[in-house]
């Protein structure tokens, strides 16, 4: 078992802060109603001209000078998101070229939200098969791009300019959606640990196609010729549709099911776990989960309420800023988990 760990991690996030109280500008929205529903307090924006790409760059470029490597020790880069550059290709590629990588592959995971535990899951996996010594692991998102309203410089304060009462409308349509989340990006090194029993442990992960359209984007579908039409925009279906209490009930009880099955493959038990390193989609969840598991509120960090939900970027993100502050410490046992689009879930255990 190689058991690859993280040697380096870094974050990175675009801009000036949003707040709640910048986004009643543009919708019937309310900060308390965000921070008491979800525990947000603000989120960040790709400017326009800068992607997923650009930001999974800027924390990878972090991320290989905390692990004190040369990058061309990189052979391998698992990448995800869910909001590349372009419909196609995925990001990994254009990562490994801002960072002057090199022709090493790239490899482009789709697991949204969930896409972390999955990403080391990977990466371990192709140690093991001697495919790769050196991985990049970055988690990246931009959804500036599906908000539900144009009108930015009425957002950041530009302008004294009010909105029309159509595109307020319009974005108060989509507000339970348009609040969540934020843009941003994580990433680590992982590479063979030194210290025998240390590592990547194992993952329990699951996908339930059935649950496809829990959370999706319905326009720029390939069912449809063309794939991408006037009529779909009129409809608004750049903005994805979220059924919330779906993706809420199907996280509280499938991500608690998935820590006791790996505690219990390892002959682990909760009290041994270090640190719950949780996708942040919403404070209430991860809490839901917590009194599930009776596990303390200390070894669940948050950091939702500066970040939003930056989907595959959340992990990332918080295991930065915790290994950087020296919460995270060589040894501990951790565990991640997450769920997201597909549907995709699942948790993770290693010892960092
Ligand atoms: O990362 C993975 C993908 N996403 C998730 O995991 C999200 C999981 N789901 C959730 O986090 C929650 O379901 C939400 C935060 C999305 C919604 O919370 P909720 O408690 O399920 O609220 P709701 O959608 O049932 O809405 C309750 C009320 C509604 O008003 P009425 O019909 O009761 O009058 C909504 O119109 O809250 C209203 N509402 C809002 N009010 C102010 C919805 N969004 C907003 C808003 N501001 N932004």
């Amino acid at each position: 078992m190689p058991g690859l760990t993280i040697i380096g991690t870094g974050h990175y996030v675009p801009g000036d802060p949003v707040t709640n109280d910048d986004l009643k500008r543009v919708m019937d929205t309310d900060d308390a109603w965000i921070r008491q529903r979800t525990g947000i307090h603000q989120r960040y924006y790709a400017p326009e001209g800068v992607g997923s790409s650009e930001l999974g760059a800027k924390a990878s470029a972090l991320a290989i000078e905390a692990a004190g490597i040369d990058p061309k020790e990189i052979d391998y880069i698992v990448a995800a998101t869910m909001t590349a550059d372009y419909v196609f290709p995925g990001i990994g590629g254009q990562v490994a070229e801002k960072l002057g990588l090199g022709w090493i592959p790239a490899l482009d995971i789709r697991q949204q939200c969930a896409a972390i535990p999955y990403a080391i899951q990977v990466a371990d996996a192709l140690a093991t098969a001697g495919a790769a010594s050196t991985v990049l692991v970055v988690g990246a998102d931009a959804h500036a791009g599906f908000m539900p309203w144009t009108d930015w410089d009425v957002v950041y304060g530009k302008t004294e300019r009010k909105v029309s009462p159509e595109a307020y409308a319009r974005a108060t349509a989509h507000r339970g959606l348009a609040v969540l989340f934020g843009d941003g990006a994580g990433a680590m090194i992982l590479r063979k640990s030194p210290t025998p029993g240390h590592g990547f442990m194992s993952a329990d992960l699951h996908t339930d196609g059935a649950l496809a359209e829990g959370i999706y984007i319905p326009g720029g579908s390939f069912l449809n010729r063309p794939y991408w039409t006037p009529e779909m925009y009129e409809r608004q279906e750049q903005v994805p549709r979220m059924n919330g209490r779906e993706l809420f009930k199907s996280a509280v009880k499938r991500l608690p099911v998935s820590v006791r099955k790996l505690c219990k493959r390892h002959g682990v038990t909760l009290d041994d776990i270090d640190w719950f390193i949780a996708h942040q989609a919403n404070d209430r969840i991860n809490a839901a989960v917590r009194d599930a598991l009776k596990i303390p509120a200390e070894k669940v960090p948050s950091n939702i309420a500066r970040f939003g939900n930056t989907s595959a970027g959340t992990i990332g993100i918080l295991m930065d800023e915790m290994v950087r502050d020296g919460r995270i410490q060589r040894g501990q046992l951790l565990c991640l988990f997450a769920l997201g689009a597909g549907l995709n879930w699942g948790a993770l255990l290693m010892r960092y």
